[in-house]
């Protein structure tokens, strides 16, 4: 059965769970492990470098993740969206690390690490008051995620870590329009939150700055996530975002 609302469309949250259906892979059967090639994959170690940033990012998603949870726990649309983003984020996790344990890179990723980076984390909330902010965040992270992941795939010269952040890539912006499905929700009902959605996009932060202080954001200045991160908010809100910055609303 095609779970419907009472409009008759799709509800949200099957969609979200279709595209996810369509776009599922697996860590253990879909990359080619066997075939890492160590020597090539050191050919870049700015990539590498990267890439461990990166899967420390993914494992900080259960922080940040279950404050959005709890916040929108009467939102059953938001409770499936991120669910399926703290499993999506784990496989993320999950299949940067393992890639970094086989090429053995120094310094491995070790739990203690991971712990160390949710200290502190583990009494913030998200409220009513800063909610709309926190979905907008989520969003663009998201969103330039699949950016940073697709130009890191297209510099790879390994061709498993090519494959694989080429899957990591489009998860990612599905992830982004998941969360900007949300976000649309909540202006359909409400259309005063749309200067809020406007507001913190132009004074964005990336959730991965909470977890290492600094983001490896796409390339530096990459103008197509960039264009796109605008057009996102333009589509949601029907104002274009520099409109919005040079009015000083
Ligand atoms: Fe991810
Ligand atoms: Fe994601």
């Amino acid at each position: 059965m095609i779970a419907t609302q009472e409009s008759g469309t799709r509800r949200l949250y099957a969609r979200t769970a279709s595209a996810a259906d369509r776009g599922a892979w697996s860590v253990e059967r879909d990359i080619a492990w066997y075939a890492v090639d160590r020597r090539r994959a050191f050919e870049r170690p700015e990539i590498l470098a990267s890439l461990r940033d990166a899967a420390l990012i993914e494992s900080y998603h259960p922080v940040n993740l279950a404050r959005l949870l709890k916040a929108t726990w009467d939102d059953v649309d938001a409770s499936v969206v991120f669910s399926l983003e703290l499993y999506e984020g784990f496989k993320h996790f999950h299949a940067l690390r393992w890639y970094l344990d086989v090429i053995r890179y120094d310094p491995p990723i070790t739990d203690a690490e991971l712990i160390e980076l949710r200290r502190g984390q583990e009494n913030v909330e998200v409220g009513e008051e800063d909610l709309i902010e926190r979905l907008v965040d989520f969003m663009l992270s998201e969103h330039l995620a699949h950016y940073f992941f697709r130009r890191l795939g297209e510099q790879a010269t390994e061709p498993v870590l090519a494959d694989l952040l080429s899957k990591i890539s489009a998860d990612e912006v599905r992830h982004a329009q998941s969360a900007s499905d949300l976000i649309a929700k909540r202006i359909e009902a409400d259309r005063s939150v749309v200067p809020r959605v406007l507001e913190a996009a132009s004074h964005f932060h990336h959730f991965g700055e909470q977890a290492i202080g600094t983001v490896p954001v796409a390339q530096p200045g990459d103008p197509i996530a960039i264009q796109t991160f605008a057009h996102r908010i333009e589509r949601l809100c029907g104002v274009r975002l520099v409109d919005h910055i040079k009015s000083g609303l």
